[in-house]
């Protein structure tokens, strides 16, 4: 028996959304875990804090800043990322956002339609065009797509675009997956159910907003952003090598119920 190392020793990953609540706990968790973490954000100074902490720790990150959305942007991002650390082996497609005005079919303005399809769908496409060639150039790697429980479930509290993009997510996980089998590229897509980040603040900023969705979590709380990076480098690591196509509910029970007790 030997001392396994860590579990994801010499893999380069690119993180999307690394400045935010799930990506940060993610980068964070790759590095402790021996990867060299591309932070990729929208924002500078978000990815930058997430990259400050992983070198405080003694971790290997860069960032690499730009618009997903748009596809000579995305392109450079990864290019970029490749240089710094010699290629790409992880993607972890998780940039994404939630928008207020993301209602039911009748009331949804189609700009906010077309905002939330292309950051929540468009980037996911636009990151594995732009991405894939790395993985074959490193001999095979892992892709997991950060859908959601919407993915799975509808809901009567509707955000019809979020929900038909993160859809999206888990079909294109699906093809991708079959795909690239034979290439030694796995494909995972993971469906969290509501994650203390501030992504859900939109929808959780009075009392009565959450005392509504709480009714219908079995735990009774949210997840921890700690509790969805530690199956995503799971999921990222050889551990997982038999692991593709699937789609992993992280959700604290919420795609098992059917009725709930919440007397407790
Ligand atoms: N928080 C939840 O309850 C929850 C549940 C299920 C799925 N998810 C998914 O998890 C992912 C991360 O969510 P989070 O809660 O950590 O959100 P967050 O808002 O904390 O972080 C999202 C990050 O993505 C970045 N981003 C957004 N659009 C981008 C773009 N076009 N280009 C580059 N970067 C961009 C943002 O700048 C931000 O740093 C999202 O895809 C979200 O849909 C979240």
């Amino acid at each position: 028996m030997s001392v396994s190392p860590m579990r994801l020793h010499g893999k380069r990953a690119f993180i999307t959304g690394a400045g935010g609540g799930i990506g940060r706990a993610t980068a964070e968790k790759f590095a402790r875990e021996g990867a060299a973490v591309i932070c990729a954000d929208l924002h500078a100074g978000p990815a930058e804090a997430t990259v400050a902490a992983i070198r405080a720790a003694g971790g290997r990150a860069a960032t690499v800043i730009g618009n997903l959305t748009h596809e000579a942007a995305c392109t450079a991002m990864f290019a970029e990322g490749a240089a710094m650390f010699g290629g790409i082996d992880i993607i972890f497609n998780n940039a994404g956002i939630c928008l207020g005005e993301d209602s039911g079919p009748v009331e949804t303005p189609l700009p906010i339609w077309d905002a939330t399809i292309a950051a929540n769908l468009t980037s996911v496409f636009l990151c594995c065009k732009a991405g894939i060639p790395y993985l074959e150039a490193a001999g095979g790697g892992v892709i997991i797509n950060n859908a959601s429980i919407v993915a799975l479930v509808g809901s009567a509290f509707p955000q019809i675009a979020y929900t038909a993009a993160k859809g999206g997510v888990l079909s294109m996980t699906r093809e991708i997956a079959i795909m690239y089998a034979r290439k030694k590229i796995r494909a995972v897509a993971i469906c969290p159910g509501p994650t203390a980040t501030p992504l859900v603040n939109v929808f959780l900023a009075d009392e009565e907003a959450w005392a509504l969705r709480r009714r219908y979590l079995p735990m009774g709380r949210l997840a921890q952003p700690a509790e969805i990076a530690n199956v995503v480098a799971f999921l990222a690591s050889d551990e997982a090598s038999f692991i593709t196509g699937a789609a992993y509910p992280i959700d604290g029970g919420l795609t098992s119920a059917y009725v709930i007790d919440d007397s407790a």
